[in-house]
């Protein structure tokens, strides 16, 4: 799948619409990048805590940097026209993860074709919200945003980022929480902004995609990782209708779809991108989507590249391409 390329660059904002060219969108979720080892004990002082043991029980061995060497080594091939990333870059929030973070977006592509949503580890306590603003804030921002106010991050959610006839709208659910909960919470002023997006987004006639960390679909994570505010968003949805959702989180592959007035709204998860897999059997993996319009509508296409760790690099994984609904 790595050879398929669209047959034009992704249109800049204002541009044209794409018409019968295929844009070709990469999904990559949950990094989760390591403690880095010169954090201060000062730092771990707090949930984090927790989160370090967690860390140096299980997940350090499994979300591996060559993994992530890998990732962009494929992506080079793909060439996608847009990447999106559903958070949970860093895993406990510290100032050298966020920076961290930041050098694996600059590896994936510039701002411009890079989108980020943080997670809840992106928010892991209450002083972190600093990190993603200072070190990600131009791959999280909307087109014609420079500098956003670091003292108010969900200000800048949801983020609306146009490329031809596509709307990139990124939700923030990254809230700090208690420790053992690893929820997400939209809240009612983003929920309101976001229904006013969508809606005018849908007027335009473009093909809204939307990005979030925590599924919104009940069932899909366990009642300490939901997001509680799930269903205000699903009416939002069904008010205003999207193309197409897109999350991370769950940390293996899910695939549902919403049913709105206007049709149904698929809504997609994608494994962590960096895990090695060897124990769990959930080895990184991450979605391309071609996209093109005719005469039926829009047409998607999904590929599945997948890590193998005994060849140490990505290859189309086994599950069969799917093809959307036209719509
Ligand atoms: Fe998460």
């Amino acid at each position: 799948m790595g050879s398929v390329k669209s047959e034009q660059p992704a249109a800049g904002p204002g541009s044209e619409a794409v018409g019968g060219d295929t844009f070709v969108l990469a999904h990559l979720s949950d990094f989760h990048l390591g403690f880095p080892d010169g954090a201060g004990v000062k730092e771990l002082l707090n949930k984090r805590v927790l989160g370090y043991l967690m860390w140096r029980l299980r997940r350090r061995a499994e979300h591996r940097p060559e993994v992530l060497e890998a990732l962009v080594f494929d992506l080079r091939d793909a060439r996608p026209d847009h990447i999106v990333v559903t958070g949970d870059l860093t895993h406990l929030g510290l100032p050298a993860e966020f920076l961290r973070a930041r050098q694996w977006l600059s590896a994936l592509g510039p701002p411009s074709k890079v989108t980020v949503v943080p997670g809840n580890h992106d928010a892991y306590v209450r002083d972190a919200w600093g990190g993603p603003v200072a070190q990600w804030s131009d791959y999280m921002v909307s087109d014609g945003v420079s500098s956003p106010d670091p003292m108010v991050p969900l200000g800048l959610f949801p983020t609306v980022r146009i490329r031809g006839p596509f709307a990139v709208i990124g939700v923030c659910t990254a809230r700090p929480s208690l420790p053992l909960l690893a929820v997400g919470t939209i809240g009612r002023a983003q929920l309101a902004r976001l229904e006013r997006v969508l809606e005018t987004t849908g007027r335009q006639d473009l093909y809204r995609i939307v990005l979030i960390h925590h599924p919104p679909v009940p069932g899909t994570v366990t009642w300490h990782r939901r997001l509680t505010d799930s269903a205000a968003f699903r009416a939002v949805l069904a008010r205003q209708g999207a193309e197409l959702v897109l999350h991370g989180h769950a940390h293996r592959t899910s695939m549902h779809q919403l049913s709105t007035p206007a049709g149904r709204v698929p809504v997609i998860g994608v494994p962590s991108a960096s895990a090695l897999g060897r124990a769990s059997g959930r080895g990184a993996r991450y979605h391309l989507y071609f996209i093109r319009r005719d005469h039926r509508g829009w047409n998607v296409r999904i590929a599945v590249r997948a890590y193998s760790p005994q060849a140490e690099h990505f290859a189309a994984g086994d599950d069969p391409p799917t093809t959307l609904p036209s719509t």
